[in-house]
């Protein structure tokens, strides 16, 4: 038998979304986030596939896309991530506040920096890998938002939206190439002041808190429930059968180490104790240590891992576990969801040492033998804003120009509807 094949599909045009400026609405601008979903998408998925179901879920979390969308709609959603950054987020922008009170509390919160002295937070103990990113000015001024926000009177909420303010302006105070996903020192980097960072950053997700609390409130939508779980999407708690549609996006393969990118954050959290065993938790890594090119359960997926072993063993077997989890991850999302529920899934193909990694036609093919049934397969172009052009052709991985190996690519992804 042939192996399923979506290259002929037509790209559909409704699904472009090209000139909205969606990603900035509510709190979805409160977090950079590689890869991260467009709003858009999830509230085209909801309306026209899920307008009467109660549960969403996402195994996939991320920055919590799809919770602030479902919460939106008065959907009551569940989310994993395996990542702690990610959980934060997600309960931060799925949590707004009462917006005259965090003014307030953000008032006094800033009239602290006044009493900023150097000399009392320069020998901050936290993880040895922040000196090799944070200057001692920058870092201690760091340190002392860090101190101000936990010392703070207020309850919890508002505490962690101040923390993810402060994450979100780690990498432009750090050391870190701003424009580079890949942890990378930028020596000619001028570093802004991060007091006035924070207060320039913090003003903006005031302003977005309000427009979310006030579009909720209008709606009776403030409390519709919203838990995000720090789980591996593989064998998540969630309750059999307890999900009307799931609506999510894998991580691609091999193309964004989610542990290295976000470490600022987790470092200064203390999210991180040894990196090694962080990254290997996420499903994509090319640090998983897996040494076999077995494909369980997919012929397509077996001979694309077979095609690269002849390039490199390496990233062969890096491919093979991807796949072996995303044959897990099916399991999972079919024993969660209730009869007839559905699973959306937005997923991209890639390509690494001119092998083309149709992770889409493996994951459908996985959902299928899973008991699930074809709706839908919708293929969209991605904004060249959402998500880098320039790749390596010999890794895959995200690019720069200056890279030898770079060349540009436009990329499609698919939208994957079926129900069980
Ligand atoms: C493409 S991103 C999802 C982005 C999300 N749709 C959004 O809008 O923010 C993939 C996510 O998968 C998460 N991830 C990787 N391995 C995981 C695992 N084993 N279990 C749960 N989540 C995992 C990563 O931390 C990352 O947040």
């Amino acid at each position: 038998m042939p192996y399923t094949n979506f290259d002929n599909i037509e790209i559909n045009r409704e699904w472009a979304f090209e000139n909205v400026r969606s990603t900035e609405q509510w709190t979805h601008g409160y977090h950079r986030y590689p890869a991260k979903f467009l709003p858009n998408v999830v509230k085209k998925i909801i309306e026209d596939y899920a307008p009467d179901c109660k549960v969403i879920a996402d195994l996939f979390a991320g920055c919590g896309t799809t919770l602030v969308e479902a919460k939106a709609h008065g959907k009551k959603s569940i989310g994993t991530d395996i990542n702690p950054v990610a959980q934060l987020i997600t309960r931060v922008k799925t949590t707004p506040i009462e917006p005259e009170a965090l003014q307030h509390d953000y008032n006094t919160l800033v009239d602290q920096f006044d009493n900023f002295a150097k000399d009392d937070f320069i020998d901050v103990q936290k993880h040895e890998r922040l000196d090799y990113w944070f200057f001692p000015s920058e870092k201690a001024k760091i340190a002392f938002l860090f101190v101000a926000i936990t010392n703070m009177e207020t309850d919890g909420a508002t505490k962690e939206f101040f923390y993810v303010c402060v994450s979100h302006i780690l990498k432009n105070c750090s050391r870190w190439l701003q424009s580079s996903t890949k942890p990378q020192i930028d020596p000619e980097k001028t570093i802004p002041d991060p007091f006035d960072e924070f207060k320039r950053h913090c003003l903006k997700m005031l302003k977005s808190n309000r427009a979310f609390y006030e579009e909720l409130e209008g709606k009776g939508n403030l409390n519709v429930p919203c838990d995000i779980l720090l789980e591996d999407a593989r064998h998540t708690s969630i309750q059999s059968g307890s999900v009307d549609v799931i609506i999510t996006s894998p991580p691609y393969v091999t193309s964004y180490e989610y542990a290295d990118i976000h470490q600022l954050t987790g470092y200064w959290m203390e999210y991180i104790e040894d990196m090694h065993d962080f990254r290997k938790q996420f499903i994509g890594t090319s640090y998983s240590g897996n040494t076999s090119m077995e494909v369980r359960g997919s012929k397509l997926g077996q001979h694309i891992v077979n095609e690269l072993a002849e390039k490199s063993k390496h990233i062969a077997c890096d491919v093979a576990q991807y796949f072996n989890d995303m044959q897990e991850v099916s399991k999972e999302m079919v024993r969660i969801l209730a009869e007839n529920g559905k699973a959306c899934i937005v997923i991209g193909n890639t390509k690494i040492k001119e092998v083309h990694i149709k992770s889409a036609e493996v994951f459908y093919d996985f959902l299928k033998d899973a008991g699930m049934h074809e709706i839908d397969v919708i293929k969209r172009s991605i904004p060249h804003k959402l998500m880098p052009t320039l790749r390596d052709s010999v890794t895959g991985k995200f690019s720069k120009l200056d890279n030898p190996n770079c060349k540009k690519v436009y990329p499609n992804e698919y939208v994957i509807i079926m129900r069980k």
